[in-house]
């Protein structure tokens, strides 16, 4: 597909995810705007190194999605709408603030949703979660790994209103391509992690959470929340940016499509490579007295392979040694360094 002078909005283009789409998308030539009230996402993440990816003044709309009249503004003369813009956040975060989560999830998907049908928005990409997936058979690890396929969404259980709001964003945006609305890409991600990724104590999700504290440490312990059993599959956030273009390119009307890798990886796994990467010696401490969530999950990615051919390319210890040196670099850190495997 030429992407060349195609008018895309990415909401939430100031996050992780976002950030490198619209990198990725205006370096094919589409004319690239952002729309983000930069409560997690970062106006640096549009201009890695130093170089914009997109011109600041003009194109970055820094505004409130619970708002509609600024949904209604940022979706005119689009030809596709990424809507990433939602609230995400650790674990704690998350069971924190259910309510207020929940809420506010639901009106900036809804507002994005009903501002693109109104403005004849052609195509639509929304992107759920993996969080989504019912929480019993996420706890029921009698057969291995659960892996799950895009239907097993329903009879829905998330664990948390989190997961609840995203499967309510996915079928809002559902009912919009059944009645023929506009043409929809839905993608369900499982775990995302990579550069530009949220660091902050109060809003961090697990890896950039380990990294910070391997990098701060001893001043920070490094602390692992929960036993360390608990496994995800993990994506780095090139291979999610593959399938949010492919989407566009081949998978939109379809259905959703989950991306995520067919095996799984502990936190504990997760916190020793940590560790490896920093070069550091540092004392892992598992803090049981905190949340773990669910336990186990991973994807079965025939769907995107078919449609997409998605299939995740980055290894985790690739992908965690990347993320460090980002995170080092942010928090002005000295790498020690990394001891080689
Ligand atoms: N990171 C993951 O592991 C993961 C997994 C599955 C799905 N997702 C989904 O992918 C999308 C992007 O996630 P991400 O990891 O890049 O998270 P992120 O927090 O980095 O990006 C979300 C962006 O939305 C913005 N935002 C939040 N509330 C807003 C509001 N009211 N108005 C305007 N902007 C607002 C934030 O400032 C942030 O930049 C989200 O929809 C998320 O639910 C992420």
């Amino acid at each position: 597909m030429d992407w060349n002078g195609k008018r895309v909005l990415v909401t939430g283009g100031a996050g992780q995810i976002g950030s490198h789409l619209v990198a990725r998308l205006a370096a094919a030539g589409a004319d690239v705007s952002v729309a983000d009230n930069l409560w997690r996402g970062h106006r640096e993440n549009l201009a890695p190194g130093g170089v914009p990816a997109i011109d600041l003044d003009s194109r970055l709309h820094v505004v409130d999605l619970t708002d509609p009249a600024a949904c209604d503004i940022v979706t005119r003369d689009c030809d596709v709408v990424y809507h990433l813009a939602d609230v995400v956040a650790g674990i704690n975060y998350v069971f924190g603030n259910q309510f207020s989560l929940f809420n506010t999830n639901l009106r900036i998907d809804a507002n994005m949703l009903q501002a693109a049908v109104a403005n004849r928005v052609p195509q639509y990409v929304y992107v759920g979660t993996a969080c989504s997936y019912p929480t019993d058979r996420q706890m029921d690890v009698s057969e291995g790994t659960p892996l799950f396929r895009e239907e097993e969404a329903y009879p829905a259980q998330p664990e948390s209103s989190y997961g609840w709001s995203k499967l309510m964003g996915e079928y809002h945006a559902e009912l919009a391509m059944n009645e023929g609305l506009m043409e929809v890409g839905l993608l369900r991600f499982h775990n995302v992690y990579g550069p530009h990724c949220e660091m902050s104590p109060a809003k961090s999700q697990v890896i950039p959470s380990l990294l910070r504290k391997a990098l701060r440490y001893p001043l920070e312990p490094f602390d692992v929340w929960g036993s360390g059993r608990q496994r995800r599959a993990f994506v780095y956030v090139s291979d999610a940016v593959d399938a949010l273009v492919a989407v566009v390119e081949r998978g939109m009307n379809r259905g959703v499509i989950q991306i995520g890798p067919d095996y799984s990886t502990s936190i504990r796994e997760i916190a020793e490579e940590v560790v490896r990467v920093s070069g550091k010696n540092i004392r892992i401490h598992f803090d049981t007295s905190r949340p773990e969530g669910d336990l186990d999950r991973a994807a079965d990615y025939a769907k995107a392979r078919e449609l997409l051919d998605w299939a995740p390319r980055v290894s985790i210890a690739q992908g965690l040694a990347q993320t460090y040196a980002w995170c080092a670099a942010q928090l002005g850190e000295p790498q020690k360094q990394a001891r080689r495997a």
